[in-house]
């Protein structure tokens, strides 16, 4: 399994719970690495640097109080992560939420006596718009540094959800969310594969994590549905230091993994024209990526 090189940084949001990010930075820390806990829980959040710091006896963690749908916040985050640690080798787009109801349930017979609502977009706006802007603070970050130790400018690995793939009637956002991180990552994972620069995603089924009150995970835990946090962690582990996987998602549900390949859904016929799209758009942009 590829380790990161001692001392490289990574910067991981959504790690102040006892869940995946925090899980990911335990790891990372156990590796020899400096973490940046980027998330929105300040006291969990500090309180956690401060006990990786102690435990080293040396700064190996700080923490950020950070809200990712707030650019000004990631990008202060960014900031104080390259003043403090010189680089950012990994970053690891991972705060996200449970649905959040967009709409009110469908019901017709009191639909006409009520006002039509303004969707409640949150889940989108955490779970894409927060790990867009730290994907967007990743990349240009990775592009103003020089290779690192692990032989690349950077990584980037995003939380996504097997939910990217699989409709879900009771979370239309979150899939809509996952489903859009995705076919991000293996977008920017094309352009970026000439750049010394790996974009990949994992994709958990449901883990136990306080991401949704406990009762939720009970039946799954009588039917044994659960996906291990281990085996989630270890997906992340075969992007890091000098793996050359780009452009790929691992999904885990129960003790099951597979990888999803680059996009092949489309019918040959169709490849000509979405090359030709890439060539005609970069030279409208002025960029001069093939
Ligand atoms: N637990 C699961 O079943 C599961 C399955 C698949 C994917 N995921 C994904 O894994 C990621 C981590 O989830 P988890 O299960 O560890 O959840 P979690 O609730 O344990 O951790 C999420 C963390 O993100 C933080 N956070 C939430 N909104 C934020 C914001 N706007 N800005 C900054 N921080 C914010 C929370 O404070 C928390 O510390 C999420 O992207 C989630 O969608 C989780």
């Amino acid at each position: 399994m590829p380790v990161i090189s001692r001392g490289e940084v990574s910067y991981v949001t959504g790690a102040a719970s006892a869940g995946i990010g925090r899980a990911l930075v335990e790891l990372l820390v156990g590796q020899g690495g400096l973490v940046i806990i980027a998330d929105l829980n300040a006291e969990v959040g500090a309180k956690l640097a401060s006990e990786l710091n102690e435990k080293a006896g040396s700064m190996v963690a700080i923490f950020v109080k950070t809200d990712t749908t707030i650019w000004e916040d990631q990008l202060a985050g960014f900031e104080k992560a390259v003043q403090s640690f010189k680089r950012i080798d990994y970053v690891f787009a991972n705060a996200g939420i449970a649905e959040h109801p967009w709409l009110p349930p469908f019901n017709p017979e009191t639909a006409a006596s009520r006002p039509i609502v303004k969707p409640d977009l949150a889940t989108a706006n955490i779970d894409l718009t927060g790990q867009l802007y730290t994907a967007a603070l990743a990349l240009q970050t990775f592009e103003r540094q020089e290779i690192g130790p692990s032989g690349f400018r950077g990584k980037l690995i995003l939380t996504a959800s097997v939910f990217a793939y699989y409709p879900s009637r009771a979370m239309p956002m979150y899939a809509a969310s996952k489903a859009g991180i995705i076919n991000f990552m293996r977008s920017a994972a094309q352009y970026y594969s000439t750049k010394n620069i790996t974009v990949n995603a994992v994709s958990p089924n449901l883990v136990d994590t306080p991401i949704a009150p406990d009762v939720l995970f009970v039946p799954f835990r009588e039917r044994k549905l659960l996906s291990n946090i281990d085996l989630v962690i270890e997906q992340f582990q075969k992007f890091l230091g000098d793996s050359t996987i780009n452009g790929q998602a691992l999904s885990i549900s129960q003790d099951h993994v597979w990888a999803h390949p680059p996009d092949t859904y489309m019918f040959e016929e169709n490849d000509p024209a979405c090359d030709l799209i890439s060539v005609e758009l970069f030279k409208l942009f002025g960029d001069s990526t093939k």
